[in-house]
């Protein structure tokens, strides 16, 4: 079943636990580690949600179904389009870039609440005729697994992130959706591959063409490469000053964090036929998957348990929990002390905020990368008593299993299509 699987970008997943930059060009050495760091970044601003059990709350009375979703912490760089500044949020998990055209129709499938007007979350969008004119053979569709779906219509319109420029690039203006945002993004910008806009509307047959980040490379204003980190300070104030502290989008090459040099690992980016689930016969790059080749948990008393269980994986910005199979994730939830619980009321498991935190590693390229405490166990977002706090990987029944934000904020990660490869660096300690 591939329809509407994307996205990760609107997370959920079946029951019963849901379930800057400058304009000088960097070159990078072709032995593929030593990525050089390039003046192409710009810093994105992390932002999470400050009422996620409200969210929560009002999701599962807007809902028919049990889907839990956890998109409480996203990334968001501004975007100029034409000459208008829109802020959007990035995903590695689909490849359209879209943003709301004002006025647009805000609407719901499911029943209204009485006496609250619909509001889709949306900040201002785009105003007035794309420059570059409507594309008039077909319309843009995308549905996401939680139920959101945006509709519009593409054109052509210059797109620049920091100083760099996509001349004429296409992308979708939407005026019918559905959506629940909380106000600060305006649309998408999609990291992925130009084979998955074949995949919008319904019949998912759709022209594929070049998104935003293959222009710039096609383009030779970039190498074929991105890396980002992904920082835990929200917004782009860093407490100390400390350009450590920011998240960023690199363009071309790394991006001007600190990060161990011995660490460096590397994985092949495979084809969209990798995640059996989704039943693609085409070996086509689409986004990026990778297959690590186990997972360590160095927990408490009970719990030391390495598993070489392989599978493929996505990296993507656009989820805030990792996602993986219950044979991963359930000794994970018996290694925190006291272990983890399943708290119905919110379907996800949570542990006390005070527990012991287990090591917990993803190992890459013959290296291990380990969650940071605070990601497998946020404190930031609590169950209503106060005392549990949510644990940052979920486990799934079946695929695509994903590593997002609650690992990839322990490192940096180099998404290089010219060698279909990913990179990974630890950061040092921020
Ligand atoms: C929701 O999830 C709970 C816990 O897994 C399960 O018992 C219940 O049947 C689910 N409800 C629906 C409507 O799927
Ligand atoms: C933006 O571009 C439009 C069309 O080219 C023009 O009418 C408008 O004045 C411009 N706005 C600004 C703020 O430059
Ligand atoms: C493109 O379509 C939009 C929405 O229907 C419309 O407002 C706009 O005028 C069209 N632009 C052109 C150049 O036809
Ligand atoms: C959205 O734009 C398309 C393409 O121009 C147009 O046909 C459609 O009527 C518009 N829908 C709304 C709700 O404005
Ligand atoms: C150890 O495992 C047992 C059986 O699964 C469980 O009852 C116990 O709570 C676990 N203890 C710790 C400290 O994780
Ligand atoms: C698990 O893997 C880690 C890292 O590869 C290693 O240091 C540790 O000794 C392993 N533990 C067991 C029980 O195999
Ligand atoms: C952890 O917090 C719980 C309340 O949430 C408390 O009952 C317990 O004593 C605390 N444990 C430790 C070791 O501080």
């Amino acid at each position: 079943m591939k329809s509407s699987f994307l996205s990760a970008l609107c997370l959920a997943a079946a029951s019963p636990a849901v379930d800057a930059a400058g304009m000088l060009k960097a070159t990078r050495a072709a032995a593929g580690f030593h990525d050089i760091k390039t003046t192409n970044y710009v810093p994105m601003r992390r932002h999470e949600s400050s009422t996620p059990s409200t969210l929560l709350h009002k999701r599962a009375l807007t809902r028919p179904t049990n889907l839990t979703n956890v998109h409480d912490v996203y990334y968001i760089i501004d975007l100029v389009v034409g000459n208008q500044t829109i802020p959007v949020s990035i995903d590695t998990g689909s490849s359209d870039t879209w943003l709301v055209q004002e006025p647009y129709d805000c609407v719901s499938f499911f029943w209204p609440i009485p006496g609250q007007p619909l509001d889709c979350g949306l900040g201002k969008g785009f105003v007035g005729p794309l420059s570059g004119g409507n594309i008039t053979s077909h319309y843009f569709g995308r549905a996401y697994m939680d139920g959101t779906f945006v509709q519009g219509f593409f054109g052509y319109e210059d797109v620049s992130i920091g100083g760099l420029t996509a001349k004429h690039q296409q992308l979708a203006l939407v005026n019918y959706t559905f959506w629940q945002g909380d106000g600060r993004t305006s649309g998408l910008l999609g990291l992925g591959y130009p084979y998955m806009t074949s995949l919008d509307g319904p019949e998912e047959n759709m022209p594929a063409y070049d998104p935003v980040f293959t222009t710039m490379w096609k383009d030779k204003l970039i190498d074929p490469v991105f890396s980002i980190a992904l920082s835990r300070s929200n917004e782009a104030t860093p407490q100390h000053g400390q350009a450590d502290e920011e998240s960023y989008l690199a363009l071309g090459g790394l991006p001007p964090v600190e990060l161990d040099d011995k660490t460096w690992a590397r994985s092949e980016i495979q084809g969209i036929n990798a995640i059996p689930e989704w039943q693609f016969e085409t070996k086509e790059k689409g986004l990026y998957i990778i297959t690590p080749e186990g997972w360590v948990i160095d927990g408490n008393k009970n719990a030391t348990a390495n598993t070489t269980a392989t599978f493929p994986i996505l990296i993507d910005v656009g989820s805030t929990l990792s996602i993986l199979p219950k044979s991963v994730v359930n000794p994970l939830y018996a290694a925190f002390d006291p272990p983890a619980v399943y708290l119905s009321s919110t379907g996800l498991f949570y542990a006390q905020c005070n527990a012991t935190v287990p090591k917990f590693g993803v190992e890459i390229g013959g290296k291990p990368f380990y969650f940071a405490p605070e990601d497998l166990l946020r404190q930031t977002v609590r169950d209503k008593s106060g005392e549990y706090c949510r644990i940052g990987v979920t486990d799934v029944n079946s695929g695509p299993y994903v590593l997002g934000v609650s690992w990839l904020t322990s490192v940096v990660a180099v998404f290089d299509i010219q060698n279909s490869e990913m990179r990974f660096a630890s950061r040092n300690k921020y």
